[in-house]
């Protein structure tokens, strides 16, 4: 699979029907059986960056289980996502290599945006932050995590105003 899309899918966004048929596109690549439903839910994660109703329902329909079995698939495994993840939120790793490495200090240097993750198999580069694309950084800073985040930030707002003028 090609990289995921830089943000999560939002019904409300000009694009959100085309990457919604991109996402059934790919699940329907699936085989249409039960066994296929993980693979039909990683599918159309990938394409929208999380799992919203419609994509769950279209899901069900084609492994041909009920919708309540695929929730039940969905919320068993923590890589699955069924709310909009934040576009701009980064998370910092708190293994345990990356606790010893300051993780702790990378979680207080931008509270507001930085939340808590499980051990990204990156310890050799502790401490490590993952971006709002799913890139890891290892031996991230506090000053290197604020400055990334004031990028990312601004880059938003200044495209928020390019569009609006438009
Ligand atoms: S503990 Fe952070 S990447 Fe493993």
């Amino acid at each position: 699979m090609s990289d995921a899309p830089p943000f999560p899918y939002d019904a409300a966004a000009a694009d959100a029907a085309e990457r919604l048929t991109e996402a059934v596109r790919a699940v329907e690549a699936q085989p249409r059986e039960k066994p296929a439903l993980l693979p039909s839910l990683l599918a159309a994660q990938h394409h929208l960056g999380w799992l919203p109703r419609p994509a769950i329902e279209r899901i069900a329909a084609w492994v041909r289980v009920p919708v309540s079995e695929v929730y039940a698939t969905a919320t068993a495994y923590s890589e699955l996502r069924l709310e909009r993840p934040d576009p701009l939120a980064w998370h910092v790793c708190t293994g345990v290599a990356c606790d010893l490495a300051g993780a702790e200090v990378l979680l207080d240097a931008a509270p507001e945006r930085a939340r808590r993750i499980d051990c990204q198999f990156l310890c050799a580069l502790a401490p490590v932050a993952v971006d709002p694309q799913e890139r890891l950084h290892g031996r991230m800073t506090a000053d290197g995590l604020r400055a990334r985040i004031a990028t990312a930030t601004t880059g938003t707002a200044a495209e928020t105003a390019t569009e609006a003028r438009a």
